[in-house]
C-alpha cells in the first residue's frame, strides 16, 4: 500500500534537503528498516513492492501487460527526495560547449555491462543545441553503433520522414537515446542500463531546453517518465516534464512539455499504427505552432 506523509512535514523535510543541497550535500540514505521503523520508512508516497517488481524489466514491444499498467511514479514536483547536483556544464552558456562537457565526462564510459558486450562506439546525440523539439529514444542498433549517430538506419529513416512530415528537418531537432551504447542483439536495454547512462541524457536535456521531447516507445517513455504504463495509456496527452537530477542553468527554462508516441521500429512492424503516431505528432505540432506542409493537410 502506498505510504503517504503529512503535507506539513512534507514540506518541511523537502526545505530541509534543500538547506543540506545548498551547503553541498547531496546523499541521503535510509537506514535499514526494523519492524518498529516501518511506518516511517518509506516517506515518499510510492508503492515500493510494485516500484521493485515493475520496473526491474521492460517488456519487448509497444504494450505492457495490463498487470503492470499502474502508473507509480511520483510526479518530479512533489519527489522531495530527488537529489539536484551542480554540473560542470551549468557554468557554461554556450550549449555546444556544455554539450562538449558532458561528451567529456561520459569519456570511455564503462558505467555499465553495454560497454563489454560488443559496443564499437558511445552515441551521445545529435542536432541542433537549441532544439525546440527533441526526440527520445531506446538505444542504438548496429547502423548507429557503426556510425555513431543516433537513428540513421531503417528506423532512422522513417523518423526523418516523421520529421519531414511535420514540415521541418532533422537537422532542426536534437535526437538522442536512453542508452548511449548498443545493446548486443539490439535487446531491450535493461531497467539497470537506463538508470545508468540516463543521467547524462537528462543532462543534454537541461542543456538543449528544448519545448517538446517526443519519446519514441515504451523504454524512452517510461525512463524519462519514471512511471510503468501501457503506450495506450501513456500516449494521446501531454506531460509536464524536468530533467531528473538536473537543472538548467537557464532560469526562465523549467521544463517542457513531453508526449509520448510509437517507436519508428515499430511503426515499420506494424505501419497500420502510422496515423495514431501522426495523431501525436501533431498534437506536438500544434504546441509548437508548427503548421505541416500542404501535402500531408
Ligand atoms: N532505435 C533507437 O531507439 N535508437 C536509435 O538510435 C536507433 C534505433
Amino acid at each position: 500500500m502506498p505510504r503517504t506523509l503529512d503535507p506539513e512535514l512534507r514540506r518541511a523535510l523537502a526545505a530541509r534537503i534543500r538547506y543540506y543541497n545548498e551547503m553541498g550535500i547531496y546523499d541521503f540514505y535510509r537506514r535499514p528498516v526494523s519492524a518498529h521503523a516501518e511506518e516511517v520508512a518509506l516517506p515518499i508516497a510510492v508503492d515500493e513492492e510494485e516500484f521493485a517488481t515493475s520496473q526491474n524489466t521492460f517488456e519487448p514491444g509497444e504494450e505492457m501487460s495490463p498487470r503492470k499498467a499502474t502508473a507509480v511514479a511520483v510526479p518530479v514536483e512533489e519527489n522531495i527526495f530527488e537529489v539536484i547536483a551542480l554540473k560542470p556544464e551549468q557554468s557554461v552558456s554556450n550549449p555546444v560547449k556544455a554539450l562538449k562537457i558532458i561528451r567529456e565526462d561520459l569519456g570511455d564510459c564503462k558505467r555499465c555491462v553495454l560497454h563489454k558486450q560488443g559496443r564499437k562506439q558511445i552515441v551521445f546525440g545529435v542536432g541542433n543545441p537549441k532544439a525546440e523539439l527533441m526526440f527520445v529514444g531506446e538505444g542504438p542498433g548496429a547502423d548507429e553503433d557503426e556510425k555513431g549517430e543516433p537513428f540513421v538506419g531503417r528506423a532512422g529513416q522513417l523518423l526523418n520522414n516523421m520529421i519531414k512530415a511535420m514540415g521541418i528537418e532533422r537537422e532542426q531537432v536534437y535526437i538522442a537515446n536512453i542508452v548511449k551504447c548498443r545493446p548486443p542483439g539490439n535487446r531491450t536495454p535493461e531497467r539497470e542500463e537506463c538508470a545508468t547512462c540516463s543521467p547524462f541524457l537528462m543532462r543534454q536535456i537541461a542543456v538543449v531546453k528544448p519545448k517538446v521531447i517526443v519519446a519514441l516507445g515504451a523504454v524512452a517513455a517510461k525512463t524519462l517518465l519514471a512511471m510503468n504504463a501501457s503506450m495506450m495509456q501513456l500516449r494521446g496527452r501531454f506531460y509536464d516534464f524536468k530533467p531528473a537530477g538536473v537543472r538548467s542553468n537557464d532560469p526562465n527554462w523549467d521544463g517542457c512539455k513531453l508526449a509520448v508516441t510509437y517507436h519508428p521500429a515499430f511503426l515499420l512492424r506494424d505501419p497500420r499504427q502510422k496515423g495514431e503516431a501522426w495523431k501525436d505528432l501533431q498534437m506536438v505540432m500544434k504546441e509548437l505552432g508548427m503548421k505541416a506542409p500542404k501535402s500531408n493537410t
